[in-house]
């Protein structure tokens, strides 16, 4: 009989990893070009996307403008899908990416297909979500509701959102709306990370 010993793969074994190579190349992809240089994670964030639970907790990036939040939670999102498909468990997690300002404007009834993206963004593996805060308010609270459908939903399948926001969840409220606030309160609870230093942008044009 064939036994297998070291590093030498079972087809199985082969077929996961190739997937996951897969997988990865087409997230690459999808990262803008201005964020696709490879960058060390900070710690808070290499381990959460490193942590497999059965009810992962979410985490919200902050900090000034321009301090790396967004390039940060790019890498940090590929860092969760390679670890996910690390993990041979069945099933293919995938990740919805969306800057908050394009999300709001898809789920306008006038869009092409809002009750898709609201049902994609409601039950993928990761929801990261860029900028939340520059979400307008809409005076009628129809962003904070169709924001209400996507985060109750997740909230109680305990699905993990990855969110970057310059201003921190308790105060969030105004924007996104009581209910999703308290909801996320409790998801990204132990999951805050505050970025600290100075404008990249400013630094590189000095
Ligand atoms: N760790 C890093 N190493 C090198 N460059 C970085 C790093 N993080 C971010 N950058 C670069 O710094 C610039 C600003 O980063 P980014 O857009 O992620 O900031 P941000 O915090 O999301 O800003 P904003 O609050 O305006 O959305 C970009 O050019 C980005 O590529
Ligand atoms: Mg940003």
């Amino acid at each position: 009989m064939h036994s297998v010993s070291g590093d030498e793969l079972t087809p199985q074994q082969q077929w996961l990893d190739e997937r996951r190579r897969n997988v990865l190349a087409r997230f690459d992809e999808r990262i803008p070009a201005l964020y696709r240089k490879p960058i060390d994670l900070p710690q808070a964030a290499a381990d959460w996307a490193d942590s497999i639970d059965d009810a992962p907790a979410s985490l919200f990036l902050t900090g000034n403008i321009g301090v790396g939040k967004t390039h940060t939670a790019w890498h940090t999102a590929r860092r969760w899908l390679d670890r996910q498909h690390r993990d041979s468990r069945p099933g293919s997690p995938s990740i919805q990416t969306w800057r908050s300002t394009q999300l709001f404007d898809a789920l306008r009834p006038e869009g092409d297909d809002p009750r898709a993206v609201t049902k994609a963004a409601q039950s993928c593996g990761l929801l990261y979500l860029d900028d939340l805060a520059a979400a307008r308010v809409s005076p009628s609270g129809w962003t904070q509701e169709r924001l209400y459908e996507i985060f109750d939903e997740r909230y109680t399948s305990q699905l993990p959102v990855l969110i970057t926001c310059d201003v921190l969840p308790a105060k969030l409220a105004d924007v996104v709306g009581d209910r999703v606030a308290s909801r996320l309160a409790e998801m990204c609870r132990g999951g805050i990370h505050l970025m600290r230093g100075a404008d990249r942008r400013l630094a590189g044009a000095a």
